[in-house]
């Protein structure tokens, strides 16, 4: 192909709940470690939508935060190979939530599913209010603002990214109509080049007799890796290769994270809220008693009685850390009762406590060092600023909110 397209662009957030724990890196984190090398990636702390449920108490939001981003950097994430950020720090946040909610039905607010599951489960707050309502719209904000193609996140949050989808949908429905369009789209095409021009108007025709994914896929990475169009070109001619109307908000697709189950020293899912966990930068030797008093599989009560793998907490965690030999180790041992479960646990302690000392090694320099930490997200947010600027000029000029 004439043009090379620049990698796909990522974007994920996470509320501030204070020091992360193992549930929470092998659940996202270590994902994003990974995703940063392959994408261009943006990772924000989402500070504002603590609030939407934690607003009566917002004393420990910002050292929450602080604390986050230094889990963050000591789990791997590389501020020079992706960007992180504060999302209150970027108002265009606050006012793509705004301009959106004025074409959001509030019956699509209803329906998401964590609405009232949350309101359910957090019996003792009040959260009948219009910020808990308006919370997936805020994060369909989020996302849209920088025009992301993949938004990893997990099971949970699908819905989210669905309503997200139908937002874009209908705003470029709504705000995509523009009456000379196709005098301007094809004006446009001429400013290809007459090569890519050419080649642009022949993967259109293939789209759009046959419906063929790949034709729109390249010519799609055509206009991607085009530097001389316009924000507003480009739309242009990814709507009009589509046959809609201007794409100004484009449709993010989920990218799935696999998430293991991680149980925590109770043997249910590791949660804050139950006070089971393992926090990413404890102390290893606190880490290692921990997990030496760890519920096993409760029917083996003495050495000498067999156990059964499948149904201990501590095997959840050998399916994470350990390789496949200590992994039919330690199920053999178990079920003849040929090992005990301290001797299970020893590898198990040795990994865990070496992923946790890497960790605690990367971030200590950060702890010692607030000025540094800032200065990372002081250019994250610079750089999240422009990508969100250049989106919401075409938003406001779309929605005739101009003014020139
Ligand atoms: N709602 C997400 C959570 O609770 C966090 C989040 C906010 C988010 N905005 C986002 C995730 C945008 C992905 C993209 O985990
Ligand atoms: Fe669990 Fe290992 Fe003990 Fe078996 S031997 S019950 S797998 S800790």
């Amino acid at each position: 192909m004439a043009t090379s397209a620049p990698n796909p662009r990522v974007l994920s957030g996470m509320r501030p709940t204070g020091q992360l724990h193992l549930g929470n890196f092998h659940g996202a984190l270590k994902n994003w470690v990974e995703l940063q090398y392959q994408y261009e990636c943006f990772f924000f702390i989402a500070d504002w939508h603590a609030l939407t449920t934690g607003y009566d108490d917002t004393s420990q939001l910002e050292e929450n935060t602080w604390q986050m981003v230094i889990d963050w950097l000591g789990a791997g994430l590389n501020p020079s190979a992706c960007t992180l950020f504060i999302q209150s720090k970027v108002p265009e946040h606050a006012e793509l939530h705004l301009l959106l909610s004025m074409i959001t039905p509030l019956g699509w607010l209803e329906r998401v599913p964590s609405y009232k599951d949350q309101q359910e489960q957090l019996k003792e707050k009040d959260l009948a209010t219009y910020g808990f309502l308006g919370y997936p719209l805020l994060q369909s904000a989020d996302i849209l603002l920088y025009r992301p193609k993949y938004v990893p996140v997990g099971e949970d949050q699908v819905a989210h990214v669905e309503i997200t989808r139908e937002v874009a949908r209908r705003f470029n429905h709504v705000y995509g109509r523009e009456k000379d369009f196709e005098a301007k789209a094809e004006k446009a095409v001429k400013r290809l080049g007459s090569k890519n021009a050419q080649l642009y108007h022949e993967l259109r025709r293939a789209y759009q007799t046959s419906g063929e994914a790949r034709a729109l896929e390249r010519a799609a990475a055509l206009l991607a890796g085009n530097a001389r169009l316009t924000v507003a070109d480009r739309e242009r001619l990814q709507g009009y290769l589509e046959g809609t109307g201007r794409v100004i908000l484009t449709e993010p697709e989920v990218l799935l994270t696999n998430t293991p189950k991680v149980p925590g020293l109770d043997g249910r899912k590791m949660s804050k809220s139950y006070g089971n966990t393992i926090g990413l930068r404890e102390d290893p030797a606190e880490v290692a008693k921990k997990l030496k008093t760890m519920q096993t599989d409760p029917a083996r009560a003495r050495r000498s009685d067999p156990g059964n793998p499948d149904i201990c907490p501590v095997f959840d965690l050998h399916r994470i850390y350990s390789s496949a030999e200590t992994q039919a180790w330690a199920a053999a041992g178990c079920k003849s009762a040929g090992i005990g479960c301290l001797e299970c646990k020893k590898p198990l302690i040795e990994a865990v406590v070496a992923e946790i000392e890497t960790i605690r090694a990367r971030a200590k320099e950060y702890e010692d060092n607030r000025d540094a930490v800032r200065g990372i997200i002081a250019e994250g947010c610079e750089k999240a600023r422009e990508a969100a600027r250049e989106t919401m000029q075409e938003v406001r000029a779309a929605m005739g909110l101009e003014y020139r």
